[in-house]
Order: C-alpha cells, then structure tokens, then sequence
C-alpha cells in the first residue's frame, strides 16, 4: 500500500523553515532546536506571525509545512496503531527529522526505528545526539540495563556515520547503493518479516528516475508487509514549476527526478509500475481539510482565518 502527499516546491535540503514554523508554534517539537538552528538573519520578515498577507508565498508554505507535518504524523499513528506497534518505520532521506524522539514522548514507538541519509548529514546528527541529552537519554533508556549501568555507550553505539541501539538506528548510506543499504540495515537487526513503514519525504526527486525506481522496487520486494508514505511535488513541468528547477539549478542543486513528479497519476504510476498493489495521492489542500478540526483551529489562531487559507498551487 502506497500512501503519495504532494506538495509543488522543494526543500532544497533546508531545515531551516521547518524549524523556523515550529518556534513560532504551529506545532510542539522540542527536539527539533537541538538539531537545527535557526539563524537570526535567515528570519525572513514576510513570515511574521499574524502579519502574513492572506495568499501571499509565505503563509502558503507556512500551510503546506503545517498539513505536511501533521498529515504523515498522523499516518505514521494510524500504522503504528494498526500494527499495535510490532512493527518498523524506516525513514529514507531522514536529514534532521524528529519523528523518534516524539513518537518516544507518546508512547508510539515501533519496534525499531531506522533513519539513513547520506553519511556527513549522518555523522553531523549523530555528534547531535551524543552531545545533547535530551536526544541521547530516551535511545539509552531504551538500551538494556547493562548500558546504562555501565555508564558507557554500548560498542555499537556510534562508529561516526552511524547509531545502532535497541528501538532506534541512523545509518549513513547512499539509497541509490541498494546492496550497501540493504547490508547496514540488517546490521542493524532490520527484519524483512515485521510489518514495516517506508518513509520519504522529499528526498525521491534528488535521484533519477531509474534510481528512485529502483529503491521503490527493493521496498515493495523486500517485506512482506508494507506500506509507503511519500511526500513530493507535483507540476513540474509548468510554467512556475520550471522557474524554480531554475532558481534551484542557480544555487547549484540540480533535481535530478523531476520526471515523476508531473502530477497525482504520475506520482502513483511509479510505484504501481515497480512492485505496489495499490496507490494513492493527495494534494496538500486535501490533507488540510482532512486534518482534525482541533489541529486546523491551532493553525488558524496563529495565521489566517479558515475561510481564507491561502491557495495552493498543488495539483
Ligand atoms: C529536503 S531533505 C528532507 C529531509 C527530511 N526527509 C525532511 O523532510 O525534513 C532531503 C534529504 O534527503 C537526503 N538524500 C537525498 N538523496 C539521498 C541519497 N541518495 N542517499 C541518502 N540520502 C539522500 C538528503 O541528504 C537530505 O537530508
């Protein structure tokens, strides 16, 4: 089963606005400023709490960051409930997410959690979660006894571009190196026959089409029961899409696959096409008005009224 968000811009690997929609409140993270900081200059002044024009670019991304976070949350929930938790999520691209740490903080953690992305984002994560004790005390709580007792970290606990521990991992791998990634993995305990969660949010289109079908492919092949969720972009290939793959390739960051990401049907088609039995996608405006409405009201106080939540140029 494949679940698609789509959502048109990039991230152009920053953290920094997601970062940025947190510390002014629009949802509760607070792991996400031990791995991220936010630099006082790159506080754009459009995005101004309660100053934002209605459908000005600014509030429309602050509205694609809210429903993007709180649509996978609650997806990642609703598997974890489904599975009663005897389950993996394994988060491909995962940069600086957090997801570990607050499903920890609710009582929702999978069997075990896997996070890979390439090795410098891993290492520097990892450096993170060792010096920061908010992040490094809930993987060693859940560590044996022995480890805490000891006072030391276990031997597997880091060898720099990589953390193996009981409930959580972080891997430094390339994705499109699918037998390295598949060797880490199971290094790390991954187990082909628990019901697992693949997670990518925009990270397929950095790799070419033939690549990220070649990971979507060793998903579908590679457990017995799985599920898919992807957030990316649609409408590529219009006209407002193309003058960012422009301003993109001007700050030197190419999107190598933007091929599949021309619209809802084409998003699907690459993974019906490689291995999946069923699939589908919605745009960020159907996420939004699918959020409960008690999330909604939050966002709403802290932006713009409902009835004039800004427009998405999704499909
Ligand atoms: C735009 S960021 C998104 C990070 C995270 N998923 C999120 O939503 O906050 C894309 C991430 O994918 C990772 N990535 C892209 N291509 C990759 C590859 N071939 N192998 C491993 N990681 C990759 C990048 O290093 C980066 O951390």
């Amino acid at each position: 089963m494949v679940r698609i968000y789509i959502d048109l811009y990039p991230h152009a690997f920053s953290f920094i606005p997601l970062r940025f929609a947190v510390s002014i409140g629009y949802w509760d993270d607070p792991y996400l400023q031990h791995l991220v900081r936010l630099c006082k200059e790159r506080k754009a002044p459009e995005i101004n709490r309660g100053k934002w024009p209605f459908f000005s670019p600014a509030s429309s991304r602050q509205l694609r960051y809210f429903a993007r976070v709180q649509g996978i949350s609650q997806l990642i929930k609703a598997f974890l409930r489904k599975t009663e938790c005897h389950c993996q999520i394994l988060n491909l691209g995962a940069g600086m997410d957090t997801t570990f740490w607050i499903l920890k903080d609710q009582d929702l953690l999978p069997s075990k959690y896997f996070e890979v992305d390439f090795p410098l984002i891993v290492t520097r994560k990892v450096h993170s979660i060792k010096s920061r004790p908010l992040l490094s005390k809930p993987i060693l709580e859940l560590h044996s006894e022995d480890t805490l007792q000891s006072g030391k970290y276990p031997p597997r606990w880091c060898y720099g571009h990589m953390l193996d521990s009981k409930r959580y991992a972080i891997i430094g791998a390339d994705l499109r190196d699918l037998a390295t990634l598949e060797e880490k993995l199971k290094k790390c305990n991954m187990n082909t026959q628990l019901p697992t969660l693949l997670v990518t949010e925009c990270v397929l289109v950095y790799m070419t089409p033939e690549q990220s079908a070649n990971l979507i492919k060793w998903a579908a092949n590679s457990f017995e029961t799985a599920m898919f969720i992807s957030y990316e972009q649609v409408n590529m290939d219009d006209r407002f899409g193309q003058i960012m793959i422009e301003n993109l390739r001007r700050r030197q960051c190419d999107l190598a696959g933007v091929e599949p990401c021309k619209s809802l049907e084409s998003q699907k088609e690459r993974f019906l096409s490689n291995g999946w039995e069923t699939a589908s996608a919605v745009n960020m405006m159907e996420v939004y008005s699918r959020l409960p409405r008690t999330e909604v009201s939050r966002y709403g106080t802290l932006s713009c009224p409902l009835t004039q939540t800004p427009v998405n140029h999704a499909a």
